[in-house]
């Protein structure tokens, strides 16, 4: 490799903005999703089929690239460029590629094809690094069909043992997630949790939310990830008729669920601030017109940047749940899903992101992340820090997710000169 001794040399590399493009439309053809509108979006769940295809396309581009593939016994694969020192540690980034069914093309892809955007880019220009830089995609971030969210990053640092992980049944369909991950043929031989932990790790991926479009912000700069809760709740009541059946007699879960929906609601504007809830999945059987239902099962997400009020968020729900299951004579089997506490970023890694973004000439702004991210379990392991980019409209988990193409580049490019610094250039 041609080493750029120029210190100023590296500075001024860019990403292609374009090839990443194309990346993430060529990836969002997989398990595409269309709107009313004619939005583009992408359902590619944990372990289906689709998310073969996806792994085997973003596998493909690895090798192509000459970089060493690994995966791991939770289906976590890791793409390394070599550094010219044998000794250190990677540099590592990725995310994730798995959706929820109604997902949008950028949440989670866009970190890992801008990883790989970052390495073709050091091959292209002959960027010798001394540290390896590596680029993951985590098995089954989203939780969608597995339960917990980042379950395979989870597992990567020690969080989960693999036993246990791949013996998780599916939330909708009777599968187990050992089982699929054997049938797509990602159940790889490295070991998870991984032999030694990154140098640092640093995630691109896009806001989700409002807050960097609402102030005209280009890079938002990540300092942590609010405590996230998923409680299962299943409520047993009893079928009766819908004409027939005076109020006094009935024990309805689907009332009991609609309770504890309009509860948790009512509980945000309480714990004012910073609490959100929601109530995203309802299942009632029978589900029929003139039926009481026998059972309804529904899920409830709390999270709170605020471990403290989030714990008061729970007992407040759990009280709840008692006071309507006796007052309806149902019973509620209550089972938790996901239980992270909010984690903070390495403080010297956050600031390397900021100070990199405002050389590039981006305006920046600092903000806790609403949503889950494989970073917050790597931030176990090493130090962690997050890039945003701007969502249109704020919108994710939602097939009219967008971000511009502009954006995307302008966060690609914080990314690969915070990796180059936190790499080394080598000279
Ligand atoms: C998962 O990533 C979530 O934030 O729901
Ligand atoms: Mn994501
Ligand atoms: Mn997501």
């Amino acid at each position: 490799l041609a080493l750029m001794t120029d210190w100023h040399d590296w500075q001024d590399t860019r990403v292609d903005g374009e090839r990443l493009w194309n990346r993430i439309v060529a990836l969002g053809e997989i398990g595409a999703i269309a709107g009313p509108n004619g939005e583009l979006g992408c359902a590619r769940l944990a372990l289906t089929d689709a998310d073969r295809e996806g792994r085997d396309l973003v596998t493909g581009w690895m090798r192509d690239l000459g970089l060493t593939v690994t995966i791991d016994a939770i289906g976590n694969v890791v793409a390394t460029r070599p550094g010219t020192d044998p000794r250190a540690a990677a540099v590592m980034t990725g995310s994730h590629i798995d959706t929820v069914a109604t997902g949008g093309r950028f949440d989670g892809n866009l970190g890992v094809l801008a990883g790989l955007e970052v390495i073709e880019t050091l091959e292209t220009l002959d960027i010798a690094t001394r540290r390896p830089v590596s680029v993951a995609f985590f098995t089954d971030e989203e939780g969608a069909r597995f339960a917990p969210d980042m379950l395979g990053s989870l597992v990567y640092v020690g969080g989960m043992a693999l036993e246990e992980a791949l013996d998780i049944a599916a939330t909708d369909d009777d599968a187990r997630l050992g089982d699929e991950l054997v049938r797509i043929g990602y159940a790889g031989p490295f070991p998870c949790p991984a032999a030694a932990a990154p140098h640092a790790y640093v995630e691109l991926h896009i806001e989700q939310g409002p807050i960097l479009e609402d102030e005209g912000v280009t890079i938002g700069v990540v300092e942590g990830v609010q405590g996230i809760s998923w409680t299962e709740l299943a409520i047993t009541g009893r079928s009766a008729h819908a004409g027939t059946t005076p109020m006094r007699l009935r024990r309805d879960p689907g009332f009991v669920a609609a309770a504890i929906t309009t509860f948790v609601r009512g509980l945000t504007k309480q714990l004012a601030g910073a609490q959100v809830a929601t109530v995203g999945r309802i299942d009632v059987r029978p589900n029929l017109v003139n039926v009481v239902p026998a059972t309804a099962t529904i899920t409830v997400d709390l999270r709170n940047t605020d471990e403290a009020t989030l714990v008061v968020a729970e007992r407040a729900l759990d009280a709840e749940v008692a006071r309507l299951a006796e007052a309806e004579s149902v019973s509620v089997t209550s089972r938790s899903l996901a239980r992270f506490e909010p984690v903070e970023f390495d403080p010297v890694t956050v600031a390397l992101v900021e100070a990199t973004a405002q050389r590039l000439g981006y305006s920046t702004r600092r903000l806790p992340s609403g949503a889950g991210h494989d970073a917050q379990m790597l931030a176990r392991v090493c130090p962690t820090a997050m890039i945003f980019t701007p969502s249109v409209d704020g919108l994710s988990h939602n097939i009219a997710e967008h971000t511009t193409p502009e954006d995307v580049t302008a966060g690609a490019n914080v990314l690969l000169q915070t990796l180059l610094q936190l790499a080394d250039v080598a000279d």
